[in-house]
């Protein structure tokens, strides 16, 4: 087997991902999830579509200042402002690609634009041009290019390589190609564009009928060397192709690819969680390569086998993932030290004050639970380490609750060291809390979704709360965690709160 071709890794989870429904970050989470892509060594990071809002300038140039590894990506139309947009924003990179995107589809040409072919092949030839005078790295893509006329997307692509793309990208835009046709799409480009050496092939696809992965894939297979995926495979609609599975399978697979990326794997797991966290979109327990389970056996015969030998049941090592399923063998007499090497073990420094406040949650979560696992300590963490200002806190809670009859709960909160407090009804006890938090605060507050999961099993284990809550006309998402679920849900709810109350 010879030397093994790279793939390049184009994450646009700040981008297309934040495209899904309700996935909205803040400038400094995208950061935060920036360096974190910036670790898995993703190649290129698509952090946003300037001209969009000020919000996406923001985050493109904040991510263009910090990251220094990785290439930093703008999303553009084949329009001046777009481009002049994306080139300002990208100014601070230090390496930096602008992407241009548009429609040769009959379907989009016809109904977005009214445009003939040769209109949009002026547009595409112009916009490369117009981006190449600004940045040497310019992607292109033709949108719908999966459902676009092969002859025509041959010439685009032939064109936009003379004007100055060093990426030719090849959507899937709907979602709408079947493995084969789509690695048959890849094929027919790199044997009917003369310049396509000239040009890296990317794929993009999305998951609209669950091929996200496979099309991407089989792009690959057919000389594609960039892939373009999202953490978790968020995205659009039913998403993008997920960057873990679509690495992990490379990398598993290598006897059958014979390629290989860039990516430390080992911090899939942690990025699954942080995105999750962020979007507020729970990862399913039977999600391959991060969700909970997929390193789990609960049968019988595969637990026998695998303590015989692991490669009976398992083709990955949940590790090499960053997955670890350790219980954190120290209970309420361990620690402080102790307790700051787990945390580091799992990736976690914190400076003095922050490991404080959380060992104090440790020690009253070991008072209650048996043990602690892994995933009860990020939970703790999570919760402690906010990235706002705690403006309000919760200070006490009471619940009086039984059947038929409506509960009422009393809460009080502490603001700048004066402590309020107020009683609610609700038709549930969450529902009476966040009235009585609403009734302190004074602040408006809606609740939008709301999702509660145990962090990890048993009837002691702590219960997270993901709460999508518009405050003062601001979509936020928010966590609270607890083995008291009403507690967790107060918590989630004045976290909202708060992290709008926060300068950013
Ligand atoms: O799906 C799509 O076509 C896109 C383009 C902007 C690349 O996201
Ligand atoms: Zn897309």
């Amino acid at each position: 087997m010879g030397k093994k071709d790279k793939v390049l890794i184009f994450d646009t989870t700040l981008r297309d991902g934040e495209q899904a429904p309700g996935a909205s970050m803040s400038v400094r989470e995208k950061l935060e999830i920036a360096y974190t892509l910036e670790k898995l060594g993703v190649d290129i990071i698509e952090a946003g579509f300037p001209v969009i809002s000020k919000g996406d300038f923001d985050s493109v140039e904040t991510v263009a200042k910090h990251i220094k590894n990785s290439c930093v990506c703008g999303l553009a139309r084949s329009i001046k402002k777009d481009i002049d947009a994306a080139a300002d924003a990208l100014k601070p990179a230090k390496h930096k690609r602008i992407h241009v995107f548009l429609a040769t589809s009959k379907i989009h040409m016809e109904h977005k634009f009214k445009k003939g072919k040769e209109e949009i092949l002026q547009m595409a030839v112009d916009a490369v041009k117009h981006a190449r005078a600004k940045v040497d790295n310019i992607e292109f893509s033709p949108e719908d290019a999966s459902r676009s006329d092969k002859d025509f997307l041959y010439q685009v692509l032939e064109d936009v390589i003379k004007a100055g793309a060093t990426t030719v990208n090849i959507p899937d835009t709907v979602g709408y190609a079947v493995p084969a046709e789509y690695g048959k799409l890849i094929a027919d480009i790199k044997n009917n564009v003369p310049n396509i050496n000239k040009a890296i092939i990317s794929t993009h696809c999305h998951d609209d009928l669950g091929f996200a992965v496979s099309n991407s894939l089989s792009g690959v297979e057919n000389g594609a060397r960039q892939v373009e995926c999202t953490i978790n495979g968020i995205g659009e609609r039913a998403g993008n192709a997920s960057m873990e599975e679509i690495v992990m399978a490379i990398k598993t697979r290598q006897d059958y690819y014979n390629l290989m990326t860039g990516i430390n794997t080992k911090e899939f797991y942690r990025a699954s969680r942080l995105v999750s966290k962020y979007t507020g979109f729970v990862v399913p327990p039977n999600k391959a390569i991060v969700g909970a389970n997929a390193f789990r056996h609960e049968s019988g015969i595969h637990q026998d086998g695998v303590l015989k030998e692991k490669s009976t049941y398992e083709i990955m090592a949940g590790e090499d993932v960053g997955f670890n399923m350790e219980v954190m063998v120290l209970g309420k007499h361990s620690g402080r030290h102790a307790f700051k090497d787990r945390l580091k073990q799992l990736g976690v420094e914190l400076d003095d004050a922050k490991i404080d406040k959380a060992f104090e949650r440790f020690k009253n979560l070991a008072d209650k639970k048996k043990q602690v696992y892994d995933d009860d300590l990020l939970a703790i963490v999570d919760d402690e380490v906010q990235p706002f200002k705690n403006i309000w806190a919760l200070e006490d809670l009471k619940v009086i609750s039984a059947m038929g009859s409506k509960p009422e709960v009393e809460v009080v909160l502490k603001k700048e060291g004066k402590t309020y407090m107020k009683k609610a009804t609700g038709d549930g006890p969450v529902n009476a809390c966040y009235k009585a938090i609403d009734a302190i605060t004074k602040i408006k507050a809606e609740l939008l979704d709301y999702s509660l999961q145990s962090v990890t099993e048993g009837k002691d284990a702590l219960g997270e709360v993901t709460a999508k809550v518009k405050v003062e006309g601001k979509k936020v998402v928010s966590h609270g965690t607890s083995t008291d679920i009403v507690e967790a849900s107060a918590k989630a709810y004045i976290n909202a709160v708060n992290k709008v109350l926060s300068v950013e």
